[in-house]
C-alpha cells in the first residue's frame, strides 16, 4: 500500500465545523446523505449492489471445495487459517482500490470525529461481508453472519498497541466445538493496511500449543499464564500472523490472541517506518449455538442504513471499553442503539445493555460544547445524567447527543483532549 498513501486522521483541516461527529443530532445519523457527504468516495443504501455481490460469492463457491477442504482441515487443527484477497471474493485486479477506498473511509470518518467502526455504515463494507460469506460457510464448517463487528487504526507511533491477549468467548467450553473439531464461532480479521510485527499485526497461540483450547476458562486462571507455567517451550509456539492489505485471518472464538506494540523507530534498522494498522473484523458462527446481532433473513445481505447506525452503535458501547472515547460519545451511541434496539435480537440487547449498565459510575458534571447546547436546546439537560439500570426510561426521547457521561476510561476535564486512541485485536 506504499504507493496509495493516506492522509492523517488528525488533518482535520477541510473538515467543515457542521460536520463534525459532534454537531449532529440523532436523526442526522440515519440520514445516508450526511455519511456520503463524510466518505464522498463510498456508497450507502445501494443494496443492489450488495446483493449482486451475495448472488456473485453464491456461484463462486462451487469451485471451491478442495480450498475450502483444505481450510477447514486447519481450522480445526490450528484454530486458524488464512484468507488470500480472492479467497475473500475480492477479485483479481481490484482488489486494492477497493480496499483503499475502505481504509481511505476509516481516515474520513475520523476525520469527522468518528470512530473507525463506523466504516460498517457503508455498502462498500457489505460488499466485502457479503463476498466472503459462502466461502467462509464453506471453510469453517457452516458459519453464518453472527455479527461483532468492529474496526480499528492504530497509530504507527511506539506506545500504540493491540488489545491484550484473549479469547473472544472465554465460557464456551467444547459445547462450543462440532463433532469435526471446527469451531462454533469465529472471526475473520482483515486487514485493510499492511500489518506487520512493526505495526501491530495479530499474534495467536495455535490451538496445537494450548491445552485449554477446547475446554471453558476458570474466572481465577489466566490461560496464557497456565500455557506457559506447565510448558515453557510453548512461547516458541506464538504465531505472528501479518497480512498484507487485503488478505484476511480466519480464527476461532477460542484461540488465545493479541496485537503487539508498535516498534520503536529505533528498532526498526533499514526497514521503512510503520505505517497506519487500519482492520477491519466480524464474526460468523453457528446461529443454534449463538444468536446473531440481528435476524439474518430480513436484513442481509446488506442492513437498513439506521440499522447499520444502530449496530455499530451498539457496537462501541459492547467493545469500546477497551478503547478511549470522546466524553459522552458512548452513551450518545447507548441512545441510539436504544432507540431502535427492536430491530435486534433478545441476546444482543441484553449483551449490550448488561455491558453498558456494568460501567462505572461517571463524574456528574455535564460537559457540552456551546454548539451542541444549541442543538439540545429543547431538551432537559439535567436528564442527560448518566442513566442507571433504575431510570432506563430516561433515555427514551432524548433528541440530542453528547450529553454528561465521560465514557473514557481515561476521565479528564479537558475538552480539547478528544482523541480517541483505538486500542487494537
Ligand atoms: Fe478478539
Amino acid at each position: 500500500m506504499a504507493d496509495m498513501p493516506l492522509p492523517s486522521p488528525k488533518a482535520t483541516g477541510e473538515v467543515s465545523e457542521d460536520m463534525r461527529a459532534d454537531e449532529q443530532l440523532m436523526e442526522t445519523l440515519e440520514d445516508a446523505a450526511y455519511w456520503r457527504k463524510v466518505c464522498p468516495h463510498l456508497h450507502v443504501g445501494e443494496h443492489e449492489r450488495v446483493q449482486e455481490a451475495a448472488q456473485a460469492a453464491k456461484e463462486r463457491v462451487a469451485n471451491w471445495q478442495t480450498q475450502a477442504e483444505t481450510k477447514r482441515g486447519e481450522f480445526a487443527e490450528n484454530g486458524f487459517f488464512h484468507m488470500t484477497p480472492q479467497d475473500l471474493g475480492l477479485g483479481e485486479d481490484d482488489y486494492l482500490e477497493r480496499i483503499h477506498a475502505l481504509a481511505l473511509g476509516v481516515v474520513r470518518l475520523m476525520q469527522h470525529g468518528w470512530p473507525a467502526s463506523f466504516i460498517f455504515i457503508y455498502d462498500e463494507a457489505w460488499i466485502l461481508v457479503a463476498g466472503a460469506s459462502a466461502r467462509l460457510e464453506a471453510a469453517t464448517g457452516g458459519s453464518g453472519f453472527i455479527g461483532d463487528m468492529y474496526a480499528w487504526y492504530v497509530e504507527p507511533d511506539h506506545g500504540q498497541r493491540g488489545w491484550g491477549p484473549h479469547r473472544d468467548r472465554m465460557g464456551s467450553g467444547p459445547e462450543s466445538f462440532r463433532a469435526d473439531g471446527t469451531s462454533k464461532l469465529s472471526t475473520t480479521w482483515l486487514a485493510l493496511t499492511d500489518a506487520g510485527p512493526n505495526n501491530s499485526c495479530l499474534y495467536v497461540v495455535p490451538a496445537t500449543a494450548d491445552p485449554l483450547f477446547h475446554k471453558a476458562d476458570r474466572q481465577d486462571v489466566d490461560p496464557l499464564a497456565e500455557i506457559f507455567a506447565n510448558d515453557p517451550q510453548a512461547y516458541q509456539s506464538i504465531r505472528a500472523l501479518p497480512a498484507p492489505a487485503g488478505c484476511a485471518w480466519h480464527f476461532s472464538h477460542r484461540i488465545i490472541h493479541w496485537g503487539s506494540h508498535v516498534a520503536r523507530r529505533s528498532s526498526l534498522g533499514p526497514a521503512r517506518p510503520p505505517q497506519p494498522r487500519i482492520a477491519m473484523s466480524w464474526v460468523v458462527g453457528d446461529a443454534a449455538y449463538e444468536d446473531p446481532a440481528f435476524p439474518r433473513e430480513a436484513n442481509l445481505p446488506s442492513p437498513p442504513v439506521h440499522l447499520r447506525v444502530a449496530f455499530v452503535a451498539g457496537q462501541i458501547v459492547a467493545y469500546g471499553g477497551q478503547t478511549k472515547l470522546r466524553k459522552g460519545f458512548r452513551t450518545m451511541c447507548f441512545r441510539f442503539f436504544k432507540k431502535h434496539s427492536q430491530l435486534f435480537t433478545e441476546f444482543y440487547r441484553d449483551k449490550v445493555e448488561f455491558i453498558h449498565f456494568c460501567r462505572p459510575a461517571p463524574a456528574p458534571e455535564v460537559h457540552l460544547k456551546e454548539s451542541s447546547r444549541k442543538a439540545l436546546e429543547t431538551v432537559d439537560v439535567s436528564k442527560l445524567e448518566f442513566a442507571t439500570p433504575q431510570d432506563d426510561s430516561k433515555l427514551d426521547g432524548i433528541k440530542g447527543m453528547f450529553g454528561s457521561d465521560s465514557s473514557s476510561e481515561d476521565e479528564d476535564d479537558n475538552d480539547d483532549d478528544d482523541e480517541e486512541e483505538e486500542d487494537n485485536m
